[in-house]
């Protein structure tokens, strides 16, 4: 895994247009690289971007904001690759709880998350606007 560059946005919103119903555009990637709070990371296999993630650390905090494998690259242990090297990441800087936002019909990504040991703490109603559907907020306390 290594830190994201400008170079990498197209392969990675090669695998976001596959993966979301509603993609994040270029801007948002850039603006994400551009964040001096925002950490933004690709998992290259054969040279190629088959995943990344990105989240927001501010102090004891840390907010996921985008995860994704490419999808024929999925059920390898990538994503759990992925979040468990954040995870230690982020612990040696003294972060103490990790929360995100995923569907409630997401099952991929909730069982992903529970296997790491989050816990759904709430829900935020009609959260995604397009479908009129709820997240689930769930946290990970380090
Ligand atoms: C969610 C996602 C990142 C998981 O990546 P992945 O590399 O396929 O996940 P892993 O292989 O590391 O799987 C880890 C665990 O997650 C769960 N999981 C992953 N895919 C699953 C599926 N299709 N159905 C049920 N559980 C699944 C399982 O518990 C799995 O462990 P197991 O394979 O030992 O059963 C991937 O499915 C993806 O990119 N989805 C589209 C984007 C997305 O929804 N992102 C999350 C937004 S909140």
């Amino acid at each position: 895994m290594r830190d994201m560059t400008d170079q990498d946005i197209p392969e990675v919103m090669e695998i976001e247009k596959r993966s979301f119903i509603s993609p994040w555009s270029r801007g948002m990637f850039k603006q994400t690289l551009e964040s001096p709070v925002a950490r933004n990371f690709v998992m290259i296999e054969g040279g190629k971007v088959v995943g990344y993630i990105i989240f927001y650390e501010a102090g004891v905090e840390v907010h996921i904001m985008n995860i994704a494998v490419h999808p024929g690259h999925r059920r390898r242990g990538i994503g759990l690759d992925m979040m468990r090297r954040i995870i230690e990441a982020v612990r040696v800087n003294s972060v103490e709880e990790l929360f995100l936002e995923v569907r409630e019909t997401n099952v991929p990504a909730q069982g992903l998350y529970e296997k790491l040991g989050f816990r759904a703490i709430g829900k935020r109603k009609g959260y995604y606007s397009e479908t009129n559907e709820d997240a689930i907020v769930m946290a990970l306390s380090l």
